[in-house]
């Protein structure tokens, strides 16, 4: 008998499911990438069957304008999925699960549960049987997490001993979805796949990092989650520091999941950490106007809905260079970049006009909407002697308007294939979290003021200016282009 792979979705009735992980599957299932055979059940406690299942999943996949309309593919994908009723907080509460799964087959587990749930849902695992070893290696147990993993050190550790009480590390894959996107991994390529660049990447050459992650997107629904959580936990702990290990790190010696794991994890050990008494002095907190009248948000919350961060390196490459890290809701565009700005030239013999210093060259990596590279550097203004101004040089990823595939597509095959490369290992998430605690024991001290409020639509508070400002720098965002 075949032995067939089986995806099953804990969580199956709820919105990731439904707006990710099945248009994901159904692209790859276009694309004949799928392992062969792949069957994907459902589990929740709704009363489905079968057929209303792939009913209500086809019909939120028509009401996407983005989803491909394929009927007959959707046919054939849909005959592989199930629905079984199952309940993660009961004793015996996915019995029926494991009635339905071949026991030879191997066995991606995917965990699309409040994290609330994660700890029930592990334990639920491994009584009932479903996380217990295969006769063999095809039959190979695998689970993944989503985010948010842990709200802080402690939980995230806690959470951690109980995932290796059920599976080993390599069994386990954390996701952040940032690291599915193409342009992210696409950092790992301008690095390590040309020798142009590395030789710049160096205190030597370069003057400051900014990382900017900008939503210009309110709470909307998500007031009640977002109120616990900040924007500290809700986007530096993961999205910004993966991004900062990624433009900072070594060079791994492969690309393999423990290689390249093991450089962010040093990375990250040597990120200074910020204490809650000079936090003050290299962060910048704010909360948007009419935040607190959002549904699910408390009245007199002081959450930050921004932060500006800047982090110190303590190594031989990055020793003195800041790295300024920004992110926000309700911010003027939604965009995330990475600048590198080196240093200016040490001497100008060219005419530069109003009094302005010479200027410093940028590499800026645009991940979204803009996905490319950006390059400024100085060029002689025509017929005009020896004035000089700056002009970019760019190269984009994908032709204007062509979206690359969703991060969820790489992520669910790389998770059906065993290849954990862009999943995060259990110390890279406490080293993150270890880094974030206490700048959120400060954001949440009772006696602190409200952070100062900010404009939707703007950049932030003033006060996240002024601390770049006050080292003679300003933000700027390159990839903000006219392609958007
Ligand atoms: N939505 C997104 O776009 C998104 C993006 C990134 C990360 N995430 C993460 O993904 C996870 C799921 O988010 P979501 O937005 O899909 O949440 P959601 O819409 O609230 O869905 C939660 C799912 O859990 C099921 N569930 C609840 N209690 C259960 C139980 N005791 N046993 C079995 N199933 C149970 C619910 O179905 P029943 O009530 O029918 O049981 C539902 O299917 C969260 O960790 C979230 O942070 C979501």
């Amino acid at each position: 008998m075949a032995r067939h792979p089986t995806l099953v979705i804990f969580g199956a009735s709820g919105s990731l499911t439904f707006r990710k992980l099945i248009p994901a599957l159904f692209n790859l299932h276009r694309k004949k990438r799928l392992p062969e055979g792949l069957q994907i059940v459902g589990v929740a406690r709704h009363a489905y069957d079968d057929e209303s299942f792939r009913n209500e999943l086809a019909e939120a996949l028509r009401s996407d304008p983005q989803a491909p309309r394929e009927p007959d593919a959707w046919a054939g994908f849909a005959r592989a999925i199930r629905f079984v009723k199952g309940d993660v907080s009961e004793p015996d509460g996915l019995a029926a699960v494991r009635r339905v799964l071949d026991a030879d087959g191997g066995r991606l587990l995917y965990l699309a549960l409040a994290p609330w749930l994660y700890d029930k849902a592990l334990v639920s695992l491994q009584r009932s049987g479903l996380a217990a070893p295969g006769p063999d290696e095809a039959a190979w147990r695998r689970v993944v997490i989503e985010k948010p993993f842990g709200r802080d050190l402690e939980s995230a550790r806690a959470l951690n001993r109980r995932i290796l009480e059920v599976f080993k590390e390599s069994q386990v894959f954390r996701i952040d979805h940032y690291l599915g996107k193409e342009t992210v991994q696409n950092i790992l390529v301008f690095r390590f796949g040309n020798v142009m660049f590395e030789p710049l990447w160096h205190r030597n050459m370069i003057d400051h990092v900014q990382i900017t992650v900008a939503e210009s997107g309110t709470v909307g629904e998500r007031g009640a989650y977002y109120d616990g959580a900040g924007v500290l936990r809700d986007m530096f702990q993961n999205h910004l520091l993966q991004l900062l290990s990624l433009i900072a790190m070594g060079a791994p010696n492969r690309f393999e999941a423990n290689a390249l794991r093991g450089e962010k994890v040093k990375l990250l050990d040597s990120v200074r950490r910020i204490s809650p008494a000079t936090a003050g002095r290299h962060m910048v907190l704010g909360q948007y106007d009419g935040y607190r009248g959002s549904a699910g948000v408390r009245r007199d919350t002081k959450t930050p809905t921004f932060a500006a961060v800047r982090l110190y390196i303590d190594n031989w490459r990055w020793h003195g260079v800041p790295f300024y890290l920004r992110s926000g809701k309700g911010l003027a565009k939604r965009m995330t970049e990475i600048t590198i700005q080196l240093h200016r030239p040490p001497h100008n013999m060219f005419e530069l006009t109003n009094g302005r210093s010479p200027e410093p060259n940028r590499i800026s990596l645009g991940i979204q909407p803009d996905e490319g590279v950006h390059i400024r550097f100085q060029t002689k203004v025509p017929e005009r002697g020896m004035e000089v101004r700056s002009s970019t040089l760019q190269y984009h990823f994908n032709e204007p308007g062509v979206p690359g595939p969703d991060a969820y597509e790489r992520l669910l095959l790389d998770a059906l294939n065993g290849d954990a490369s862009l999943f995060m290992r259990h110390d890279e998430i406490e080293e993150a979290w270890s880094i974030i605690d206490p700048l959120t024991r400060v954001a949440e001290d009772p006696d602190a003021p409200a952070p100062p409020s900010y404009k939707v639509g703007s950049w932030g508070p003033p006060q996240a200016d002024a601390l770049i400002a006050g080292e003679g720098r300003a933000w700027v965002l390159d990839t903000a282009s006219e392609r958007d």
